[in-house]
């Protein structure tokens, strides 16, 4: 090929021909004079994104030291400081947090790598009790609870975090996740919302999104009926909303409404007068102490400018749903869910556990006729339940609680194990799982 190239300038040919091989000869022996010379250098530099070959500046105590920021794809943190440096620093619920926005703003400002995609960035956080339960399968549904958040986490791409210890002596049961929240938001600036989940609440549509975009001017998500929560004065319900799943966004807002929210808990001098001003407020409150659902419904009505303006409160599909209501729709569902695949053949094709969101979009446009009562419950809360140390529940008939509570387990991880090729045929029993029929829902 060369020798074509050239025929019409063989002179110069010959020429850089000889060129070529004595410049080829230099290469050769100075490569040989590298590679010994590299016999005698025991340390080799490797290039790895952690070690830089560019000197660190060090930290100094006035502040900040001209220094190369990291990279926008870098996984790195720069020596300038940030809120995390500053001494005063407290995750403590009981030191109030003030310029949150500007902190977190800063943080992402110096680290690009997470300041991309920021905005709908979700970390899922739940938890339980530091010691074992005492209903005796309590355990064992706690580790099935957790399953089938960190499926739907993964499906989805978010973190999750699990508490399981009192961040606060005093703040325990519902409050317990008020200290959880407030450390979880300085430990993550790199995400917006934070979605507390109670153990007790299952995934049951494990393609579903939540609809970001709606609650773009909203810092707080919540389940619940509007008109309840603001009007009918005279005859409030502490059940309008649910407080045991909800989405707050990292922002000084929230710090504060966690710091008012809280202000009625165990932790705060006025616990008790607070347990009596909400027994004499709804009048389907039953017992004398502060909770944290009449709690956030009394701070709503109450000052509705301030937290109301900024409070979503979801009612169009079940961001969480009472689990009485919901598990006896299951198998009507399923059988929807066949129907709508054999409209849409290409829902029923298999395919990769990372490809549930694209088929879940796919799926929608059938599914929207369906309307919300067909749809799976996306959020089944066995709210109640009590499944750790409710051993002889009160409410509820017999075993009730904890078969339903399998069922809806089973009818989530169904929706898992397709991608694995399984299914549990029979939603009652766990421990029975056969190949996947081809036509079975996804
Ligand atoms: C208050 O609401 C409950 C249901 O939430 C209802 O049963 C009761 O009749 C209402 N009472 C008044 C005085 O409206
Ligand atoms: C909150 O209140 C302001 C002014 O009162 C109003 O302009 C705004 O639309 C409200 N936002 C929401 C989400 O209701
Ligand atoms: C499910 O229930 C709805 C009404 O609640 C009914 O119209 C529908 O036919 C039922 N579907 C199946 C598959 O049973
Ligand atoms: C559940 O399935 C397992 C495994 O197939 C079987 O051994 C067991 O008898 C089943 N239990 C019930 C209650 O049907």
């Amino acid at each position: 090929m060369a020798k074509s190239t050239f025929q019409n300038k063989p002179t110069t040919c010959v020429c850089l021909a000889n060129t070529f091989l004595f410049l080829s000869l230099l290469l050769f022996l100075l490569l040989l004079l590298w590679n010994l010379s590299s016999f005698y250098n025991p340390i080799p530099i490797i290039h790895s994104p952690f070690t830089k070959s560019k000197s660190e500046p060090k930290l100094e105590p006035d502040g900040v030291v001209g220094s190369p920021n990291c990279a926008a794809h870098e996984l790195c943190d720069p020596p300038e400081k940030s809120f995390y440096d500053n001494p005063g620093l407290s995750y403590s619920i009981e030191k109030p947090m003030k310029n949150w926005d500007e902190k977190r703003s800063d943080w992402l400002k110096q680290h690009l790598s997470f300041a991309t995609g920021a905005r709908d960035r979700i970390l899922v956080v739940t938890g339980s009790q530091p010691l074992p339960c005492e209903n005796p399968i309590g355990d064992h549904l706690l580790l099935r609870l957790f399953k089938n958040k960190v499926d739907y986490c993964r499906i989805h791409g978010y973190d999750i975090f699990y508490n399981n210890a009192y961040l606060h002596p005093k703040m325990d049961a519902y409050w317990a996740k008020f200290p959880v929240i407030r450390a979880t938001m300085l430990a993550h600036p790199e995400v917006e919302w934070i979605w507390w989940i109670d153990s007790d609440a299952v995934f049951t549509d494990m393609k579903f999104r939540v609809p970001l975009d709606r609650y773009k001017d909203h810092n707080l998500v919540v389940y619940g009926w509007p008109n309840l929560v603001y009007e009918d004065k005279a005859n409030k319900s502490g059940t309008s909303l649910n407080a045991g799943v909800f989405m707050i966004r990292n922002c000084q807002w929230s710090m504060d409404l966690v710091n008012d929210w809280a202000e009625m808990g165990p932790n705060s001098p006025n616990y008790k007068k607070w347990g009596q001003i909400q027994l004499s407020t709804f009048k389907d409150k039953t017992y004398p102490h502060s909770d944290d659902q009449s709690a956030l419904i009394y701070l709503l009505f109450k000052h509705k400018d301030k937290w109301g303006n900024k409070t979503y409160i979801e009612n169009e599909y079940y961001f969480q749903g009472y689990w009485v209501e919901i598990v006896k729709t299951y198998d009507n569902i399923t059988e929807g869910y066949k129907e709508v695949e054999i409209l849409g053949p290409t829902l029923r094709r298999r395919h990769a556990e990372k490809l549930s969101e694209y088929y879940a979009k796919l799926r929608e446009p059938y599914l929207e006729d369906a309307g919300f009562k067909r749809r799976r419950p996306f959020v089944t809360h066995f709210t109640g339940c009590q499944q750790c140390n409710g051993i002889h529940n009160t409410m509820y008939v017999g075993d009730t609680c904890w078969i339903e509570m399998q069922r809806a387990l089973n009818f989530a991880d169904n929706q898992v194990l397709r991608n694995y090729g399984f299914v549990h045929p029979d939603l009652m029993n766990s421990s029975f799982v056969s190949p996947l029929p081809f036509d079975y829902p996804a």
